[in-house]
């Protein structure tokens, strides 16, 4: 597919450009504690800046379902956003209010609106916010991959009404993720960490057609020892094993798990020292906290083998700093790698961030599910809509 990139676009001074961001990042106490989507915004932003555009953003936080949620207000963001341009912004608190439009549609200021997602109309792809929306803007510009697999209003309906454009970064995205899964240099390499083995299941079976290693670890490979009856204490695991396939499928040549962790006695949050302990010899209170330094050491070798490296998901539970250590020597081998390496999921990439190693990937994805529907080959109306016809 071939979008239409904003570099293409007839801008003038003044030209009006609604953009769509997805902004959607942790905030505690009206502090944004990971702006990585929000840098990565940054180019599009300054290339109309420089043109002098009338910037408008668009956006949403969370999933307030309709309605006016206090704590998903977008003005901590706008704030945020002031800062990283070094600009002024004024806050729109209702896009739909027309004396909000007679007042600021003149306006060379950067227009930030509040989260769409406190109208019905945005999650419904409802035409008439659409138009509405429309009405603040010449042009169009998606600049949020990361929720390109939502149909919604901001990101299906608008471009119905002005010309829609590809940000340089979603632009980007599709190029890179679009080569990881179409034609991937072989031998290639996937690491899926994190919760759930049966949400990522159809991603595991798309890869094990092309892939020639696969590499299940984090809170995944719990539930996969479980099957095997091995003893993982009372570490996270899908114990219904709702959606998880029977062991043979587990058994597959191409799969590899850990076959160490660090583990804490009695839970996560339980105080004390952690062990490293070989997968087999965990005792029924242990909790899994991480994978240990052999597996670690044995994913680096598979990595140092590949030609392409698809990684989504930690290989620890990375929401305790501590426990962080194994994804992060693991990313840290990776990006001194050369081969094609690309990275997404927001807690992998979190890390990635923290260790400042983002660059010396060949791509890290703003996306979580986002990418993992992508590499499923899933159509986007919010692409389509973009396209090049
Ligand atoms: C994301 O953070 O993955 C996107 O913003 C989509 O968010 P959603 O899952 O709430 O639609």
């Amino acid at each position: 597919m071939r979008l239409r990139h904003i570099r293409h676009a007839r801008i003038r001074p003044g030209t009006r450009v609604l953009v769509r961001v997805d902004f959607n990042v942790v905030i505690k106490e009206g502090r944004v504690l990971d702006d990585f989507r929000m840098r990565e915004a940054l180019l599009t932003l300054s290339y109309l800046i420089k043109r002098k555009c009338r910037i408008r953003i668009v956006g949403h936080l969370g999933r307030p379902g309709g309605r006016r949620v206090a704590r998903l207000s977008l003005l901590p963001l706008a704030k945020h956003l002031a800062g990283l341009l070094d600009r002024r912004i004024q806050f729109i608190r209702d896009p739909l209010d027309q004396r909000a439009i007679d007042r600021y549609d003149g306006s060379r200021d950067i227009l930030f609106f509040e989260n769409l997602r406190f109208w019905p109309g945005e999650e419904k792809n409802n035409e008439s916010f659409a138009r509405a929306l429309a009405t603040w803007g010449d042009l169009y510009v998606n600049e949020a991959f990361s929720d390109i697999h939502r149909a919604h209003a901001s990101m299906v309906a608008l471009p119905k009404y002005i010309p829609g454009y590809a940000g340089f970064r979603l632009f980007d995205e599709v190029r890179f993720l679009g080569k990881a899964r179409d034609i991937p240099a072989r031998p290639c390499l996937v690491i899926f960490g994190g919760a759930k083995v049966s949400t990522k299941l159809p991603l595991i079976r798309k890869f094990l057609k092309v892939a020639d290693r696969i590499i299940i670890a984090g809170a995944m490979a719990n539930t996969v020892f479980l099957r095997e009856g091995i003893e993982i204490g009372v570490s996270t695991a899908e114990r219904d094993m709702d959606g998880v396939p029977p062991r043979a499928f587990f058994r597959n040549q191409k799969l590899l798990y850990p076959v160490d962790v660090v583990v804490m006695r009695g839970g996560v949050f339980a105080r004390g020292r952690t062990r490293r302990v070989r997968i087999g010899a965990l005792r029924s209170d242990d909790f899994i906290v991480d994978s240990g330094p052999r597996s670690i050491e044995l994913f680096v070798k598979e990595a140092k083998r590949a030609k392409t490296v698809i990684w989504n998901g930690p290989l620890g539970y990375t929401d305790i700093l501590r426990f962080q250590r194994g994804t992060r020597r693991f990313a840290e081998a990776l990006s001194r790698m050369r081969s094609f390496r690309v990275v997404g999921g927001g807690e992998t990439v979190a890390v990635l961030n923290r260790a400042k190693l983002v660059k010396k990937f060949s791509h890290v994805s703003t996306g979580g599910g986002a990418m993992l529907e992508f590499f499923m080959g899933k159509r986007f109306p919010a692409l389509d809509a973009l396209s090049l016809k």
